[in-house]
């Protein structure tokens, strides 16, 4: 009888020190590295860091895609780190549009929650798959495929997106073309487009070379 109290008492206080660990809420202090940010001390993580209200207003569209990706992943979102999960806010004024662009660490799920968008990504096999959607409308885009959203409504359309990574990345096909200092030859000969429209592209995304 003693021995089976005494049993049960140590596996009460082994319990109460379980190592399972809950959560890693990021500490921006520390670089991120492959497996994330390292943990916050437990004793100083709150609710607040398992709340995000960066999502509440609308971003700001005024730029030159008319559309405005507000993130909430590891690096704003800290709570998300090590949970392999985020999410993030996409408005679009009309005629807005997300560019072509990949997330090299992440499928995407987006759901329309106003107006209407029309999105689509292209495979490996380079298929087309798009679609416009309505509000409540749900689509996939599974990790590391180009894809995009452009406003297919009159009026501001917005989608919240989540991502199967805390860091999905974002690389836009276009910045990536016409935003640096990748030779202009350079750019021509791995496009095939000519000089003067990699020119043009430059000089309205701010690339130089
Ligand atoms: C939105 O961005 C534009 C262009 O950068 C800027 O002029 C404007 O003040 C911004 N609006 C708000 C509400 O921040």
């Amino acid at each position: 009888m003693l021995r089976t109290i005494f049993f049960l008492s140590s596996l009460l206080i082994i319990s109460s020190h379980a190592s399972v660990q809950d959560f890693c809420v990021g500490d921006l202090k520390a670089p991120e590295g492959p497996a994330g940010y390292s943990c916050k001390k437990p004793s100083l993580v709150t609710v607040d860091d398992f709340v995000f209200t960066g999502l509440r207003a609308a971003g700001n569209t005024s730029n030159i895609i008319k559309a405005a990706v507000s993130p909430a992943f590891a690096a704003q979102f800290p709570g998300v780190n090590g949970l392999g999960i985020s999410i993030a806010r996409l408005d679009l004024a009309p005629s807005g549009v997300i560019p072509m662009h990949t997330h090299p660490g992440a499928s995407e799920v987006l759901v329309v929650t106003q107006g209407s968008i029309l999105a689509g990504f292209v495979s490996s096999a380079n298929d087309v798959y798009l679609k416009k959607l309505k509000r409540g409308d749900v689509m996939l885009f599974p990790q590391g495929l180009l894809h995009f959203q452009i406003n297919a409504a009159g009026v501001n359309s917005i989608a919240f997106v989540s991502f199967s990574s805390p860091s999905p990345g974002l690389q836009i096909l276009d910045f990536a073309l016409f935003a640096n200092d990748l030779p202009s030859k350079l750019v021509e000969k791995t496009t095939f487009l000519d000089a003067a429209t990699v020119k043009a592209l430059k000089a309205v995304l701010g690339g130089t070379g």
